[in-house]
């Protein structure tokens, strides 16, 4: 017996109406079964039986309307989450663009964490650069930002502050330079904080930085339609700079659509490098 709720079409017409008019996101560029699951379980969870009754409960329950965001958006991640993937980072793709920058007399490195949740991803990349960057002597400069569709995710990103469990998985050589006890938590050293800006960005929305070495956008573009996947590679490709990489997450891949704009450099970690030329020019 079925003891979930059941979404219509109609139903999910009227949930992306109401999403839309809050939150100006577009859900029609989501993956609909999955969200569509993830939605009858939470009307199930909150004892709803039909999408009338969800709103209903969202009207006398407004702190609702930020679960439902969460629900939709999903926000799992961890420092140096996928070990395999920051240790190719670390021994070969890092060194590599450090060395490039540095020998084409270039001054900065700018980085991307595009869909960072709360900030986790975006600073294992600050931790490992900024560690790459004094092991190399080069003097470049690191610019790393991070983007999430949620307000919630970035300002907790931004206070930098973690349980001593969330930051087990940072490594041992890394993390005294990186963290500050503060009580029973740890705070990203200021150092670091001062080299990582994250604001509030939706990724269907033209992309706020150009001239990037290195756009990381994992475990995001899995939740997105073939459509809404495609207008955000053009977007990458546009704020990458000429030769600049793409990492997507373990089990996701560019589609054919993309392949005149980027080439696989390294399958394993799912790295991509922007093929022909943007109009960006540096300066
Ligand atoms: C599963 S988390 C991935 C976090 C991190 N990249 C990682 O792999 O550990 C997905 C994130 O994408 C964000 N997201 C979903 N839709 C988005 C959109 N349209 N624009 C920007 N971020 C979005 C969510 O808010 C969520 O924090």
């Amino acid at each position: 017996m079925n003891l979930e709720p059941t979404i219509t079409e109609p139903d999910m017409r009227e949930l992306a109406w109401f999403v839309h008019s809050r939150f100006g996101v577009n859900l029609s560029m989501y993956r609909s079964t999955c969200m569509r699951r993830r939605i009858m379980h939470r009307l199930n969870m909150v004892g709803c039986d039909s999408i009338e009754e969800y709103f209903m409960f969202i009207g006398s329950n407004p702190e609702e309307i930020e679960k439902l965001m969460d629900i939709i958006t999903i926000h799992v991640t961890g420092f140096f989450r996928d070990k395999d993937v920051f240790s190719n980072l670390e021994r070969t793709v890092l060194p590599a663009m450090i060395s490039a920058r540095a020998e084409s007399h270039q001054n900065s490195i700018r980085v991307w964490s595009a869909g960072c949740s709360t900030g986790e991803e975006t600073y294992s990349l600050a931790i490992l650069l900024n560690h790459l960057i004094q092991r190399s002597g080069s003097g470049l400069v690191m610019e790393v930002f991070g983007t999430d569709l949620s307000e919630e995710s970035c300002k907790t990103a931004r206070s930098g502050l973690y349980s001593a469990e969330k930051i087990e998985e940072v490594p041992s050589q890394m993390k005294s330079d990186a963290f500050e006890p503060e009580g029973s938590l740890y705070r990203i050293s200021a150092g670091i904080r001062k080299k990582v800006r994250f604001i509030v960005h939706n990724l269907f929305s033209p992309p706020p930085f150009s001239m990037l070495d290195l756009i990381v956008c994992r475990n995001v573009l899995i939740h997105f339609e073939p459509d809404g996947r495609g207008r955000i590679n053009k977007y990458f490709h546009e704020s990458l700079r000429d030769g600049g990489l793409l990492m997507l997450g373990k089990s996701e891949a560019l589609g054919s659509d993309a392949l005149d704009m980027f080439e696989l450099v390294h399958p394993r970690s799912k790295i991509y490098r922007k093929t022909g030329e943007s109009n960006v020019k540096e300066d």
